[in-house]
């Protein structure tokens, strides 16, 4: 493959010790949905303002490997004029790239969905890699419905899509991520979220070999293994820790590059205990860190919106501390006592 030891050293560097990703991709809809709940008009100026806050400010680089952009914004430059892509690689961070069209219904499957957006992303590709980023990301939704969903009509959908996304980016020299994203949503069983996780990984795995994707040269951006968010009796942090490292442990290939968590709707303190408590149990032949955008950004936007930037600040490097450390196991409630926010 021609960029081998790229797509390698690449992978590696995006769960490099102590370090994880922001995710700072939201689409422009999904951008006036956060704005909007705090109140910010949501215009191209205020999203750029926003996010050089996030990509911009001094001691990120402690805990950020790399973002996630939007394509709004990795054509966007900061107030002295330098691309956004450009400052974060003059910090360390590798700049990455939100390529999926997002998620239409599914064919015939009424509350499913499949991830589009295959066409025309060689070209797309070639582009993004000349403004400089190193890997992208690409997110499929499975939607739990009882024992009927998901389905096998979009276990293989979002699978193929995504295996075709994952070897079109490597084609290109840059990293895929790939998310198969079980959603929060419903009252379903921890059990029940295990058993779905397991068949997405399963079937996700398996069309990457189809395609002869090389794992060493992707993360693979996972869901935490939950109790739905309106089921009774949900899962504690330590029973999520320890079925998420199963899951895992059994149907994620050794050969993979990375694991990196999205936040999903959980709170920011949940977020981060969870990766807290499965990098404490440990024993696994990848790293576990982070890749949130709610439980990072929450706080941020929030304070931000009030006008008070420097108390936003404090907030995102504090989350980013805490992830840091729960990215090595070595969080603690205690470290919530000194919250600046
Ligand atoms: P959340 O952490 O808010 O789930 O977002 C992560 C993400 O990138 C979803 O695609």
């Amino acid at each position: 493959m021609q960029y081998e030891d790229q797509l390698k050293a690449t992978a590696k560097a995006m769960v490099a010790p102590g370090k994880g990703l922001l995710a700072a991709d939201e689409s422009s809809a999904t951008a006036a949905k956060r704005f909007e709940a705090v109140g910010v008009e949501n215009t191209e100026e205020n999203r750029r303002q926003y996010r050089q806050l996030l990509l911009t400010s001094d001691g990120i680089e402690e805990f950020l490997s790399g973002v996630i952009l939007f394509d709004e914004t990795i054509r966007q430059k900061d107030d002295n004029g330098t691309p956004f892509a450009e400052v974060l690689k003059s910090k360390g961070i590798i700049p990455g790239i939100k390529v999926d069209a997002g998620a239409k219904d599914l064919a015939l499957h009424p509350g499913e969905k499949v991830t589009e957006g295959l066409d025309g992303l060689r070209e797309r590709f070639a582009e993004y890699a000349q403004m400089g980023a190193g890997f992208a990301k690409w997110r499929a939704v499975y939607t739990i419905i009882g024992d009927q969903a998901p389905t096998v009509a979009c276990h293989k959908a979002n699978a193929h899509g995504m295996a075709r996304y994952a070897a079109l980016a490597q084609e290109a020299g840059i990293v895929p991520i790939v998310e198969p994203e079980v959603l929060l949503d419903g009252d379903h069983s921890i059990e029940r979220c295990y058993e779905v996780t397991a068949e997405t990984l399963d079937v996700l795995f398996q069309a990457l070999k189809n395609q002869d994707v090389m794992l060493e040269g992707v993360i693979l951006k996972a869901s935490m293994v939950l109790s739905g968010k309106d089921a009774q009796d949900r899962a504690d942090a330590q029973t999520v820790a320890e079925q998420t490292v199963k899951c895992l442990k059994e149907h994620v290939p050794d050969n993979l590059a990375g694991v990196v968590f999205l936040s999903g709707g959980q709170s920011e303190e949940e977020a981060t205990a969870h990766l807290d408590a499965m990098n404490k149990i440990g024993g696994l032949p990848w790293p576990l860190t982070f890749s949130y955008s709610r439980a990072i950004q929450n706080p941020v936007l929030k304070l931000w919106a009030e006008g008070d930037k420097e108390k936003a600040l404090a907030a995102y490097l504090h989350r980013g501390k805490a992830n840091s450390l729960a990215s090595e196991g070595k969080w603690s409630e205690d470290f919530e006592q000194n919250r600046p926010y």
